[in-house]
């Protein structure tokens, strides 16, 4: 029987939908909040009300695109958290009116757990178990995946997320938002031994980012009373540098996680999982490890909802499905990750 899944996301500032039929992604639309880089970061009254507007546009572009009409569709997967509370809100609304118009099944997706199972929208895929680091604005994760709803987190970060230390940074760079992308630009141009900043040491398998952060602020601080001129000067060698030590830290946890459990299978997912350094770091590390690393196109790293549809596919496909209820007790047990 055929199975036809339609995903919102509206965590943060994409507003984004995409169509699933039979495990193959159909059509994905992703519309940014171009808004926010004014403020330097995302302001979520503005958020929400963009999402408003560009909710409906976005859902018909990617039914159309997928040639789909809502009667065709079999359920409605929408990220239920964690984000912004109002953003949320308008995918949520927006799905269970969908779903109670139509009488299908409504699929409450776990944003993170999404963003792992974006690798089952195209081929390779990686064995289970395998370990993902998960990295985003609002989490870093190293995650035990055992199977598609069966996660386990292994470490995760004490306070800042990486993300948001890529963006802090930028933003103490002068740069605008999201930081990310702009440090991941200027690095290509700088050395990235130039500077050198701190490495809290935390145990296990655990982040910390704020000290790295503090480091940062600091070198900038003490530089510019000597020269005012400081960053301009020093712009790609403080990218290359900030940089190379974020994911430093991401990639040492990892091969930290690989050396315990033993598995070979790695994957990367969110949003920093699209810095180039990162990327090739991973890389050369797979080849000296001998793992095998799976890396997500730059679209599915990225808030989109080709990995929302994916995962209430996978989820109805295991026999799963929603109702309008999504208070926490009516949540489906394996949509959970497991703590
Ligand atoms: O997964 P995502 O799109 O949204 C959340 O769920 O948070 O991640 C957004 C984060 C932002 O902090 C952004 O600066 C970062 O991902 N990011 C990057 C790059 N592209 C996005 N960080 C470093 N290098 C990039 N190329
Ligand atoms: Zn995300």
């Amino acid at each position: 029987m055929s199975l036809t899944i339609l995903g919102i996301e509206t965590s943060c500032d994409e507003t984004a939908a995409a169509v699933v039929r039979d495990g193959k992604l159909l059509s994905s639309l992703v519309a940014g909040q171009e808004i926010h880089s004014r403020y330097g970061g995302v302001v979520p009254e503005l958020a929400s009300r963009a999402h408003q507007s560009a909710i409906i546009p976005v859902t018909d572009a990617a039914l159309k695109e997928a040639g789909i009409r809502v009667a065709d569709l079999d359920g409605v997967a929408y990220t239920r958290g964690p984000g912004l509370l109002g953003a949320l809100m308008v995918g949520a609304s927006f799905a269970k009116g969908l779903a109670l118009a139509t009488q299908i099944p409504l699929i409450p997706v776990h944003h993170m757990q999404a963003h792992i199972l974006a690798h089952f929208i195209d081929a390779p895929v990686p064995a289970f178990p395998f370990i993902c680091l998960t990295v985003s604005g609002g989490h870093t994760q190293i995650v035990r995946v055992n199977d598609y709803f069966r996660m386990e987190i292994l470490g995760q970060t004490i306070d800042d997320a990486a993300g948001e230390a890529y963006d802090k940074a930028a933003k103490m760079l002068g740069l605008p938002y999201p930081g990310g992308p702009q440090i991941d630009a200027l690095a290509s141009q700088g050395d990235p031994g130039t500077f050198r900043f701190a490495d809290p040491s935390v145990p296990g398998l655990d982040f910390s980012f704020s000290g790295l952060k503090t480091s940062i602020l600091y070198t900038i601080r003490d530089a510019v009373k000597k020269e005012p001129d400081f960053i301009a000067a020093h712009l790609p060698d403080l990218c290359a540098s900030v940089q190379h030590t974020i994911n430093n830290i991401l990639l040492k946890r990892v091969a930290k996680a690989c050396m315990e459990t033993g598995i070979r299978e790695v994957a990367l997912a969110g949003g920093v999982s699209a810095n180039s350094g990162l990327r090739t770091m991973m890389q050369t590390a797979a080849k000296e490890h001998g793992w095998n690393l799976y890396i997500p196109p730059l679209s599915y790293c990225t808030d989109n909802a080709a990995m929302i549809a994916m995962t209430g596919y996978l989820a109805v496909q295991r026999g799963g499905v929603g109702s309008l209820d999504d208070s926490p007790q009516a949540r489906m047990e394996f949509i959970e990750l497991q703590v």
